[in-house]
């Protein structure tokens, strides 16, 4: 039997007012939220102002409330309120993927300390459902990546510079004016909001708490037209993509950068806002989720699900992060990349184990080959300060001690 909650909600912004919609319009669940709090006193409010509060105490100190619904946009402020109200015994539903990014193991900690339940379905890829697949469908089952497409902005940025040829600059102000980007778009065209979302959803595949700081990401804002036209030649479309990754027993890859995909994967079709997920388990082979990863309504369901997962005493269990040999993140692997340089100064910074092809022209340059992970993230603010792109060409991901013993086993081929 559901038991009805009393919600204390924080944010009334996209999402909140989404939730609120959602859950006024939902016949099958109820749930009362009690109080509102906001930040600005001057704002018109869609809701009665007896509702509202100003005051986040007057939520996180309410003995009636029990779960906190946190959709703010500020995520140390968030994480003040979302670890004040597990230490209260209240339950959490928040849609922030840069608090739990940055303080996923405090806030397991908090929630399995004070065992009351910590959800955020609405955190990784919106509406898709991947937090509680990966929970519930895949906790037993071996996994060998997750990857996709966990960011709307840039997909909705890429789809427009390659499908109708509009500038960079014209495809991020489209976004911006339809509502899919910040003003302020750092966090999706760097990488960012992808990286925290792949850091979630690594806890959840393979049982890790990575640091987000250890954790390579690329964003799309040095894209040229020339790498464009090099990936449209070659029947490739550019989309911005998480790898997590097993390498062999024990090790897994995370990391974010730009990707030349191929029409067969199922990512090739994942158009403008939308964003797709690819799960790869041992036995199952391949499943694939395609949904809106932002706005409203699309989040405010996610959250409703939540909620409606919480009046059922729902809690996520953790099976992977509490296994015996869960495996360990490392950014010793080597990928098979494009690379767009200026001179050859940047060749010599960004040091290629081997090279495949390789182009130069007056005003043109690239290189295809191996390059360690961990060479680009030392020379992550060199990419960006020198306008220099760099793509994943398919998904070519192994160990680098792997990739040696390769190199080895060529030289006794050719000595022999
Ligand atoms: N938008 C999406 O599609 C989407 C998708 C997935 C996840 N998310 C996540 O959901 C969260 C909310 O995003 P949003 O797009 O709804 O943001 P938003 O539209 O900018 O709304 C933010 C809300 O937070 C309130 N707020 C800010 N600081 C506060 C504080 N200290 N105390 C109380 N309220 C405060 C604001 O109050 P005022 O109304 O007074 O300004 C506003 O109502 C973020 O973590 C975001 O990353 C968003």
């Amino acid at each position: 039997m559901s038991k009805k909650l009393k919600i204390g909600l924080f944010g009334f912004g996209c999402v909140g007012q989404g939730l609120y919609h959602v859950l006024n319009n939902s016949t099958g669940f109820k749930a009362d939220i009690a109080k509102i709090a906001v930040k600005n006193k001057t704002k018109p409010r869609i809701v009665g102002k007896e509702l509202i509060t100003y005051d986040k105490w007057e939520i996180l100190n309410n003995p009636e409330i029990d779960v906190v619904v946190e959709l703010i946009d500020d995520a140390e402020e968030a994480f003040h309120i979302v670890s004040e109200a597990l230490k209260k015994g209240k339950h959490v539903v928040t849609a922030n993927k840069k608090l739990l990014a940055t303080h996923l193991e405090e806030l397991y900690r908090l929630q399995q300390e004070n065992n009351v339940s910590l959800l955020y379905e609405a955190s990784a890829c919106g509406s898709i459902p991947i937090i509680r697949s990966l929970e519930e469908y895949f906790d037993n089952e071996e996994l060998e990546k997750v990857s996709g497409i966990f960011n709307g902005t840039t997909n909705y940025i890429l789809t427009k510079t390659i499908a109708e040829k509009l500038s960079y600059a014209n495809a991020l102000k489209q976004a911006q004016d339809k509502g899919f980007a910040e003003s302020d778009p750092t966090n999706d065209v760097e990488g960012f909001d992808a990286k925290f979302k792949a850091v979630i959803i690594a806890l959840h595949a393979f049982g890790l708490i990575i640091k987000q700081e250890e954790v390579l990401n690329i964003g799309i804002t040095t894209l040229h037209e020339n790498d464009i036209k090099y990936a449209s030649e070659k029947g490739y479309k550019i989309k911005l993509t998480p790898i997590i990754q097993r390498l062999d027993d024990d090790k897994v890859s995370v990391f974010v950068a730009p990707r030349f995909i191929k029409e067969h994967n199922h990512l090739y079709n994942v158009d403008n806002e939308f964003n797709g997920v690819i799960v790869e388990g041992k036995f199952s082979g391949e499943q694939f989720l395609q949904g809106r990863g932002a706005g409203s309504y699309p989040t405010g369901a996610a959250v409703l699900s939540d909620i409606s997962a919480l009046s059922h005493g729902y809690k996520y269990e953790f099976k992977k992060y509490a296994q015996k040999h869960a495996p360990t993140f490392t950014n010793d692997v080597v990928i098979e990349a494009y690379f767009r340089y200026n001179n050859n100064d940047d060749l010599k910074q960004i040091i290629f184990d081997e090279i495949s092809e390789k182009y130069t022209s007056k005003d043109y340059h690239y290189v295809v080959g191996k390059v360690n992970l961990t060479h680009l993230i030392a020379n992550r603010d060199y990419i960006l300060k020198n306008n220099l792109f760099i793509s994943l060409v398919d998904e070519k991901v192994s160990l680098a001690k792997e990739e040696s013993k390769k190199t080895v086993f060529k030289k006794e081929l050719v000595s022999y």
